[in-house]
């Protein structure tokens, strides 16, 4: 099995412990590839919309963006671990995010997703973690993939990891490792029926756009694919 893994800090603190928890398990015979934001992370998104007209590879920050977009593409398994930084996602997750827009379902999606899993991780002092969280899911969802799983933890106790209690972090790396001992013998995801629904709307709104005559590149993609019929 392959595994992706895009960390949302460089910090080697509460993420990355509970992170590599989470892997623990899953490191023996599996491929495991890491990437680490914001060094790994492509500039802001210009708005230049050079990928939804033309092409991603156009993209100013393509070179940034292309090996952690194959890794994910690659893989089985999705891994996204970040602290929540004021009750969102990191910036450099978002910045990250923006650039796969083009691959969402109303655009180029890429059918490899539709059966891929995914685990986003995130902790924080003690704020709720669902809005940090929310920001990644959405984009699994419209990126299309069907099997989202999320942890969320409270640290409580304090923010550097050797702080906390022995009691604390034994709790904490032990809900990650369970986590991660789900995905030893994983089997590919079905597509689940929000995104077949959503693949489903996304094709007829191609085929719209079609007869009115408007061959854009995502049109000639959906044609490319099989999806909809060219003539
Ligand atoms: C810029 C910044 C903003 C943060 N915002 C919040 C927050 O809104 N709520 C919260 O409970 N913790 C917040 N934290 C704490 C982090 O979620 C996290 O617990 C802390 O950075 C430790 O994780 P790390 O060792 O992986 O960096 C913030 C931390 C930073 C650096």
């Amino acid at each position: 099995m392959k595994i992706v893994v895009i960390n949302g800090t460089m910090v080697r603190g509460c993420t990355y412990h509970l992170k590599e928890s989470f892997l623990e398990p899953l490191r023996a015979g599996n491929e495991i590839t890491e990437f680490y934001l914001p060094g790994d992370a492509p500039g802001f998104c210009t708005g230049c919309k050079v990928c939804f007209m033309d092409s991603e590879d156009k993209c100013p920050h393509a070179g940034k963006v292309r090996p952690i977009w194959q890794a994910m593409l690659a893989v089985d398994l999705i891994v996204f671990a970040y602290p929540v930084y004021v009750m969102r996602a990191p910036g450099q997750v978002k910045t990250l995010l923006d650039h796969f827009g083009v691959h969402w379902m109303v655009h180029r999606p890429k059918r490899e997703m539709f059966t891929k899993r995914a685990v986003i991780i995130t902790q924080s002092i003690g704020a709720p973690n669902g809005a940090a969280q929310k920001d990644v899911r959405t984009s699994f969802h419209w990126l299309g993939v069907s099997s989202v799983r999320r942890l969320g933890f409270g640290l409580m106790e304090g923010v550097i990891w050797d702080e906390l209690s022995e009691k604390r972090r034994r709790k904490l790396t032990t809900a990650c490792r369970r986590c991660g001992e789900k995905y030893v013998a994983m089997r590919p995801a079905r597509m689940n029926l929000s995104v077949r629904l959503m693949f489903a709307i996304c094709r007829m709104l191609q085929k719209s756009v079609l007869k009115k005559g408007v061959h854009s590149t995502d049109n000639r993609y959906w044609i490319e694919q099989g999806w909809i019929r060219g003539d």
